[in-house]
């Protein structure tokens, strides 16, 4: 897909890998970008920066779990900016805790945002893309939707549903010309993995490498992304050995308790 002069929707826009998502498709010459998140003061910076670039950055600030405004929104925007071609969904939330701890009420925010939030917005979107017979549709996963990761399964569990979210409307949406691709980042340095128990020798990557290897496989057709060398490696060990990459990540998983400090345990990150 060529991006100029196209619009895209980047969900997370706020902060993290969505923003660096926003920026980078604005630094590629797109024409105009939706963000949506939460916090609009975030988001407005956002736009500032977009502008500075020579893009129009339209703030829509929504919670993505509930599915009524989501649905006004869009349709509300998609008559002022015309068609959207290009749909990044990217907002998510992660709860790190050992199985046996676990909080309904945090696994209840993660299903909402990670699946309903996903779910809400393509289908309002994926159908207008239809009625023009043109789309692009990112659905970010992780690492974590290929390898389950201990402390983090019902998270994991939402990463690998959005996976075969993707593989089924991938070949539902190409009879109307819609192409959808998962997005896997590894370890990324935002607010998301601040103050969490790391992974043992998992390096991080930065949230603009993860942009940067989204806007390039663009004009690409792969279904899934990788981002490093690192998730190349764990997906490949995943299949040829799966047995050895279970004791892997049972040697590498946190294990000790909570620093005290650290909300972690029961807070999003
Ligand atoms: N960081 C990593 O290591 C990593 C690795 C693999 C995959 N990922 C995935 O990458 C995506 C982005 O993660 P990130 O690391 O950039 O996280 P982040 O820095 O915590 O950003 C999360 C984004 O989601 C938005 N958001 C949260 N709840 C929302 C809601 N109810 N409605 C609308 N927007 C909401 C936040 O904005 P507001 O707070 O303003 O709403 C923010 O823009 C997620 O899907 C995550 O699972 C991250």
């Amino acid at each position: 897909m060529k991006i100029q002069g196209k619009t895209a929707l980047v969900t997370g826009a706020s902060r993290g890998i969505g923003r660096a998502i926003a920026l980078e498709l604005a630094n590629h010459g797109i024409r105009r970008i939706i963000l949506v998140a939460r916090n609009q003061t975030h988001l407005a910076d956002v736009a500032s920066e977009i502008k500075a670039m020579g893009v129009e950055g339209i703030v829509l600030p929504l919670d993505l779990t509930q599915t009524i405004d989501v649905n006004i929104a869009i349709a509300n925007t998609w008559k002022h900016y015309g068609p959207i071609h290009l749909l990044v969904n990217c907002a998510g939330v992660a709860h790190q805790a050992p199985f046996l701890q676990t909080k309904l009420p945090n696994v209840q925010a993660e299903l909402s945002l990670n699946l309903m939030g996903i779910y809400n917005m393509t289908h309002v979107l994926a159908r207008r893309m239809a009625s023009k017979r043109e789309g692009r549709i990112v659905n970010v996963s992780s690492l974590m939707g290929k390898i389950g990761a201990p402390t983090m399964a019902t998270y994991s569990a939402t990463k690998f549903a959005i996976l075969g979210f993707t593989q089924a409307l991938r070949s539902e949406l190409s009879a109307y010309n819609i192409k959808v691709t998962a997005l896997l980042p590894s370890l990324t340095e935002t607010d998301m993995v601040r103050n969490t128990q790391r992974f043992r020798w998992v390096a991080s990557m930065t949230p603009e490498k993860v942009a940067t290897v989204l806007v390039n496989s663009l004009g690409k057709e792969s279904p899934e992304i990788l981002v490093g060398w690192q998730s190349h490696l764990a997906v490949l060990g995943s299949r040829i050995a799966p047995r050895l990459l279970e004791g892997w990540l049972h040697l590498t998983a946190p294990k000790g308790k909570p620093k005290p400090q650290s909300p972690l345990w029961s807070r999003s990150f």
